[in-house]
């Protein structure tokens, strides 16, 4: 065992440094394209109300968790894993669920490329007018004729794959720390813009009430397992990779404030899309439940269709794939930093490598929907809350408490208490709660 008191891929510059980069992985295609199509999908207000709970009873903690875990060990979460494993004197097994991260991090971000390659032919679509005076049903059409085409598809997949890995090759702070904090305070003020057209729609309130107001008559079991995945999902928590961000994390820095803090805007930004969304949505007749074509069949019609659309319209999907990209570094990272610490291979060489494999994968998304489907109920619903609960029984219950005290170093007593209640009982039992449900266990 090395006597790492830093990792040797670097740190973070400061704290804010961490906090941009941590919601900058938060931040995504989870936040404004995923959350309001599942949220159509599952019936709206109920579900919401379940994915606040799952954010707040067992998100925040494990994001605790995670982030503690990784500035602890040092590494990333395969060698973390060993080496805290070995510090508690523990069964050596937990290194596996370093391996879970690791491959539900590439699964992901398989699929994840090719949806913000449609973001990326958006960006075009803005640019060139093609959605200025269009109809409801028109800028449907723009969408389906590019699930229609593999080889559009194909090429921004690859473009996004390119500019991921270019990133993650020169290490994390250089461009993208810069890049994050001016991109994601620009990203919120442009969906406020959004979510003041929404206003001018008149079905502002139907799109609230559809957000808001529960109904849990809609809910079944599988609402509630996608729920909780998305808390998992849209936070980035379960597969290391807020725990190799916090391994990059310089002594000293609050890990409890500062994963509220993320949690919260992270929360924010997914709520202010569906209020920009679902007035358009209702305001045309169109059907909330569309799924993953959602966002590129709601927002173009805003775009089209208000003064100085054509520059917002630009702008906001430039915004987007900023957002995906500084996400989709985080879901690859512990895999490359896990071929740097393991092998005799250099950054570059280990970003080259992982991203083809990845590029590879994500070929199944666009040729076949049910591919991209399957992924993502393998990753977001079952590996990700499985690894989640794993994470949440090694921080409450195989690390010693003196060592996780030490490292959250909160200001009182009451605080870990409450952090330690709910990361060694609450969370797990949550997740395991929801597995039962949906295995019918409950009837
Ligand atoms: N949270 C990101 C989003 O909402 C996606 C993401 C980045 C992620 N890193 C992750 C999801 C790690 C799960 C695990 O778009």
């Amino acid at each position: 065992m090395t006597d790492t008191k830093k990792s040797i891929h670097g740190e973070w510059s400061s704290r804010f440094a961490f906090i941009l980069a941590a919601t900058g992985s938060a931040v995504g295609l989870g936040n404004i394209w995923k959350f309001p199509y599942i949220t159509g999908e599952n019936g709206g207000g109920a579900f919401v109300i379940v994915y606040l709970l799952c954010v707040a009873v067992i998100g925040i903690p494990i994001m605790i968790a995670e982030t503690m875990m990784g500035r602890r060990g040092r590494q990333c979460p395969i060698n973390t894993l060993e080496t805290l494993t070995e510090e508690a004197g523990a069964n050596k097994n937990w290194h596996y669920l370093g391996w879970l991260g690791v491959v539900a991090g590439f699964l992901i971000l398989s699929y994840y490329s090719v949806i913000a390659g449609w973001a990326m032919a958006y960006v075009v679509k803005a640019f060139t007018g093609s959605f200025s005076g269009e109809s409801a049903a028109q800028i449907s059409t723009l969408f389906s004729d590019l699930q229609a085409s593999p080889v559009q598809q194909i090429f921004w997949h690859t473009v996004f794959m390119v500019t991921t890995m270019a990133v993650v090759a020169r290490g994390v702070q250089g461009g993208l720390e810069k890049a994050v904090r001016f991109l994601m305070p620009s990203l919120f003020v442009l969906l406020m813009l959004l979510v003041a057209y929404a206003m001018t729609t008149g079905a502002y309130m139907q799109g609230l009430e559809f957000l808001f107001k529960p109904d849990f008559s809609e809910m079944t079991g599988d609402s509630v397992l996608t729920a909780m995945g998305h808390a998992f999902f849209t936070l980035s928590l379960g597969m290391g990779a807020i725990m190799v961000y916090g391994s990059y994390l310089p002594k000293g820095v609050s890990i409890a404030k500062t994963s509220v803090l993320i949690a919260g805007a992270d929360t924010a930004v997914a709520l202010l899309a569906g209020m920009a969304i679902f007035p358009i949505v209702f305001a045309h007749g169109l059907e909330a439940s569309a799924g993953p074509g959602l966002i590129f069949q709601t927002l173009p019609i805003a775009f089209g269709n208000m003064s100085g659309g054509w520059l917002f319209g630009v702008l906001f999907f430039v915004l987007l794939v900023f957002a995906a990209l500084s996400s989709a570094i985080s879901l690859i990272e512990p895999a490359v930093a896990w071929v740097v610490e393991n092998y005799d291979v250099d950054r570059k060489k280990a970003s080259i490598g992982m991203g083809f494999l990845t590029w590879v994968l994500g070929l199944g998304t666009v040729f076949s929907g049910s591919f991209f489907e399957k992924m993502d109920y393998l990753t977001a619903n079952l590996m990700l809350p499985l690894g989640g609960l794993f994470i949440a029984l090694f921080a409450g219950h195989v690390m010693l408490q003196k060592h996780t005290q030490a490292e959250l170093a909160l200001d009182n007593e009451t605080e870990y208490v409450v952090w330690k209640f709910l990361v060694s009982y609450i969370a797990p039992a949550a997740v395991f709660l929801v597995f039962l449900h949906v295995l019918g266990v409950f009837g």
